[in-house]
């Protein structure tokens, strides 16, 4: 059985892509399936959190126990993440959030002509580093989906959204990252500390990274 070392804790994950329109038909997304954050999630409350998911369209069914909040674009998770944070104690942000939007959105399907096309993308909000900046006393964890220069990016992004810890995964490496069952990660810390986990299933990951969350926590909360 899992020891409950996460009881009383809130947290907040947010799992999957988002997916911004560009006409009724046509959207622009990303290979995000969803199953690294319902992952999270449910080794979460496994570990006895209560746990909310905000998750972009994923074909996964909710994980038991865990309240579930469906999302469409970036712009829609910000609002759902910003609307549970005051009752969050731990942010783990696995989702793949769009960083553009087309600027508009055709209300009709657009037609097909000879000429070239171009969408205009304007830039989302970076709900991560947003939520940095009015951190309190949360913990936060976000992910890095890096393809070059894993540990520099992923260390630029601790310091830039001001968070605990990130997990680095380079998404061109083989049974990593977008759409498998499996990850190799990097875990980079506040302190410098990288530490380098071997491929494992997600739900295994899963376990590993809540295993430094709760001693991250048990230090910054006084407790355990
Ligand atoms: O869903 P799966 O198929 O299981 O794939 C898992 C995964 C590859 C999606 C996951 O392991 C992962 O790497 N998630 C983060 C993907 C990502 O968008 O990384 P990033 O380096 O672009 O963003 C860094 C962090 O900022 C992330 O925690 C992201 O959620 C957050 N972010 C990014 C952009 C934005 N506008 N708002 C954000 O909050």
């Amino acid at each position: 059985l899992t020891p409950k070392r996460l009881k009383g804790e809130r947290v907040l994950v947010t799992a999957g892509p988002t997916l911004e329109e560009i006409d009724p038909v046509r959207f622009i997304s990303n290979h995000s399936s969803g199953k690294m954050g319902y992952a999270i999630a449910r080794q979460a409350r496994l570990r006895g959190a209560e746990v909310t998911l905000v998750t972009g369209p994923a074909a996964l069914s909710a994980p038991h126990g865990v309240k579930l909040v469906r999302v469409q674009s970036a712009t829609e998770m910000r609002d759902a993440v910003l609307d549970a944070l005051e009752r969050t104690d731990i942010v783990i942000k696995a989702a793949a959030v769009a960083d553009y939007r087309p600027r508009s959105r055709s209300g009709q399907k657009m037609k097909k002509s000879e000429a070239e096309l171009c969408i205009e993308l304007e830039k989302n909000p970076d709900i991560l580093a947003e939520i940095g900046a009015m951190k309190g006393g949360r913990l936060l964890v976000g992910f890095a989906a890096e393809t070059q220069e894993l540990v520099k990016n992923a260390g630029a992004k601790l310091k830039a959204k001001n968070l605990d810890l990130v997990v680095a995964n380079d998404v061109s490496q083989e049974g990593a990252g977008f759409n498998v069952d499996t990850n190799i990660v990097k875990l980079l810390y506040r302190d410098g500390r990288v530490e380098e986990l071997p491929m494992m299933g997600k739900d295994e990951l899963a376990g590993e990274i809540l295993e430094r969350v709760e001693v991250l926590r048990g230090a910054t909360a006084g407790k355990g």
